[in-house]
């Protein structure tokens, strides 16, 4: 078995523990003579599995217990229309209440667009005028607003926030799908915490929601029932079939996360990590950083080639990624609406990938 380093931004490397473990009990899961695929969501067989999933969550974060954990489906991108149908819908469809964004990429612009279908969601702030690279001061909510949205972690352009803004009693809701689990974070201070599991968490195909319990139970009459956190917080995420095999191997890797000393011991090789690759964006002659460095992601790292002429410069990116590519050095690119490259080093990324990295932008540097 030769693997390869995946830089990919998501879904993205698991780690290989968890795909052995998830392999061994492929088809005789715990003694139970089948596949966790292949068992009832509401068996005795499988309630432990959601348990513990739940359960090491709760552990790791520090999820105080007026909080509940939902296992949704529907990716993130469903939870920027279930935040606000939840939290500012009115008595009808767009008649709600106001709502704060803070723009800092096309996440957090797909999230505003969809809330203002139900909500008057507005932009109070953006990094818009320098290309995302930088988060943007966050100002104070207005009276009325129902929430404040935020995107944690900018997964396109490498940008994180460096501090939690303050807002008050307008509670706090975050997109952190690309930085979950990779460093330690203050749960009370969020009212809501959402994620598609495919970078930190699991495979594709589930969406950890972190909800404060007094935030359940405000969406008006005409919310269907899938959209609403009161039904799924009500049914223990059983309203219907969950994804059951994303929550087992969500379980999985917590139990991996766990093993290896939680969030601190993960925090810390992060930090090492992407101070490695940030530290050789510095000195290298070829490529460099475009965020400015307060902001720069532990989880996401675009580096750009310092070549004037736009079309050489595609070239010799280009060409980056497809040799890399051929030394196991895999997805590479940037996101096809930024171009240039991009390195998603997230909790499964073993430090030895990252020199691999280096020691082939090295290389590469010098034409070797
Ligand atoms: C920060 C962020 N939010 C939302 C999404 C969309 O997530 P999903 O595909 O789970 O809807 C992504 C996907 O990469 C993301 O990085």
């Amino acid at each position: 078995m030769k693997r390869i380093y995946n830089f990919s931004p998501g879904p993205s490397a698991l780690p290989l523990p968890v795909l052995e473990k998830a392999a061994a009990e492929m088809c005789d899961a715990n003694g139970t003579g089948q596949s966790v695929m292949e068992m009832s969501h509401r068996s005795k067989d499988y309630k432990p599995i959601i348990e513990n999933a739940e359960a090491l969550l709760r552990e790791l974060m520090g999820i105080p217990a007026n909080y509940k954990v939902l296992f949704l489906q529907g990716g993130a991108s469903l939870q920027f229309a279930m935040v606000p149908l939840n939290l500012a819908a009115g008595e009808s469809p767009g008649s709600g209440k106001k709502a704060a964004y803070i723009d800092t990429g096309i996440w957090a612009d797909k999230a505003v667009k969809e809330a203002a279908k139900f909500a008057d969601a507005t932009v109070r702030a953006s990094s818009k005028d320098k290309a995302y690279t930088y988060i943007p001061n966050a100002p104070s909510p207005l009276p009325g607003d129902a929430y404040y949205h935020i995107t944690l972690n900018n997964t396109i352009v490498g940008t994180k926030w460096a501090e939690i803004p303050d807002t008050g009693s307008v509670p706090l809701v975050t997109d952190f799908s690309s930085c979950a689990l990779s460093e330690p974070l203050d749960v009370s201070k969020f009212g809501i915490l959402y994620a598609g599991a495919q970078k930190n968490l699991g495979p594709a195909g589930t969406t950890v929601v972190i909800i404060r319990e007094d935030l359940i139970g405000h969406a008006p009459a005409w919310v269907p029932a899938m959209l609403r956190y009161d039904t799924h917080a009500g049914e223990g995420s059983m309203y219907n079939t969950p994804p059951c095999y994303g929550i087992y191997m969500i379980g999985l890797v917590l139990e991996w996360l766990k093993n290896l000393g939680g969030i601190p011991a993960i925090a810390k090789m992060n930090q090492e990590k992407a101070g490695l690759f940030y530290q050789y964006l510095e000195n290298s002659k070829l490529f460099y950083s475009p965020v400015e460095k307060p902001f720069r992601s532990l989880m996401n790292i675009p580096f750009v080639a310092r070549v004037e002429d736009a079309e050489k410069r595609t070239e010799l990116e280009n060409r980056f990624v497809k040799e890399a590519a051929a030394t196991g050095l895999k997805n590479l690119a940037g996101h096809r609406l930024v171009g240039g490259m991009r390195a998603s080093i997230y909790n499964a990324m073993p430090i030895d990938g990252v020199k691999a990295l280096i020691q082939f932008m090295e290389k590469f540097e010098k034409g070797e």
